[in-house]
């Protein structure tokens, strides 16, 4: 599988994991804590994710601190001077999104990973929604581990992500299930983890070969400019303001609505339903801040058109 920087001079370093929940918990297992030792991981992490480090800390005394970023009002500046006061002597990894999921910022990853560098703090970067979605090498950002998942902006079928290790990190990283390949080395190890269906990675090759063959350039700066578009068209529409600038997103959008259509999680998960099943448009509605929001993804087969008919039925419940 062709992707930037997914192979070292030596070969492989990174190998498929079912999800990025699993690439995750390779890392979480794998971590030797002490008792006192702080795992940082922001407030806007993946519940899922949240619960493993959660897990992790716990079973082993340590503490998970939460880095508060705000949203909205999401800054690179504010965000990188934040994650500079968190990190202390005893925090012993970071977990820092690429993209986040609900509120779908792209974070400025490199420059906070060389603040954790600098700490002398591992990072953990959870890029679940980045591959196919944005520019992505991952050698450059600086980062020690990175999971990412292809069965969401890659087109490969459910159930395929990857875990990739910088070379002095692999030494003693493990997958959550031990095996055959115990012993031998970081890629055996994690290449065989029982008997499962290879269906998913098989494909996977096949589904980059078609983004690259349609220009994956192309691909993404579309699916940006949509996403961009409608969050400025959308949010002027409601008298509203996008969340973020523009360089922190990629093709996700997660913008206010309009109070009058609520503000708990009854009214988000209500709208949610409502907008599938009266109008055939699955978007993530979700309440925070006591407030709700949509979350709009643009993909090469989205235009101006679906944005207007999404604003339309939603105007219509309110
Ligand atoms: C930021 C982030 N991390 C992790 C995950 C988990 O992905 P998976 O369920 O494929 O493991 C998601 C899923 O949406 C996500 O958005």
């Amino acid at each position: 599988m062709r992707w930037p920087g997914l192979w070292g001079p030596k070969g492989r370093i990174w190998f498929f994991v079912d999800n990025a929940t699993t690439g995750v918990n390779a890392v979480l297992g794998s971590l030797e804590l002490q008792p006192g030792d702080e795992i940082l991981i922001t407030n806007l992490a993946y519940g899922a994710v949240r619960n493993a480090a959660a897990f992790a800390a716990g079973r082993r005394g340590a503490r998970l601190v939460t880095l508060e970023l705000p949203f909205p009002g999401a800054e690179p500046a504010d965000y990188l001077n934040r994650l500079a006061k968190a990190l202390t002597p005893r925090t012993r990894l970071a977990i820092l999104d690429h993209i986040t999921s609900e509120t779908a910022l792209v974070l400025p990853l490199a420059e906070m990973a060389a603040c954790c560098r600098a700490a002398g703090v591992p990072v953990l970067a959870d890029g679940a929604h980045a591959p196919g979605a944005i520019d992505l090498n991952i050698p450059s950002l600086g980062v020690d581990y990175y999971t990412g998942n292809l069965h969401k902006w890659a087109l490969a079928p459910k159930g395929c992500g990857f875990l990739w290790a910088a070379p002095e990190r692999q030494q003693g990283l493990h997958p959550p299930v031990i095996s055959w390949g115990l012993g031998q080395g970081f890629v055996q190890e994690f290449d065989w983890v029982g008997t499962k269906d290879p269906t998913p990675f098989l494909a996977a090759p096949a589904a980059l070969e078609l983004m690259q063959a349609w220009g994956l350039d192309a691909m993404q700066a579309y699916n940006h400019h949509l996403a961009w578009q409608a969050a400025v068209w959308l949010t002027a529409r409601w008298g509203l303001e996008p969340p973020a600038p523009r360089a922190m997103l990629g093709c996700m959008a997660t913008l206010p609505l309009p109070a009058s259509l609520g503000s708990t999680r009854e009214d988000a998960v209500r709208l949610q339903y409502a907008l599938l099943y009266e109008h055939r448009i699955e978007a993530p509605i979700l309440c925070l801040g006591g407030r709700l929001w949509v979350r709009i993804s643009a993909q090469v087969y989205n235009a101006l058109e679906d944005v207007e008919a999404l604003a339309q039925a939603i105007e219509s419940f309110g």
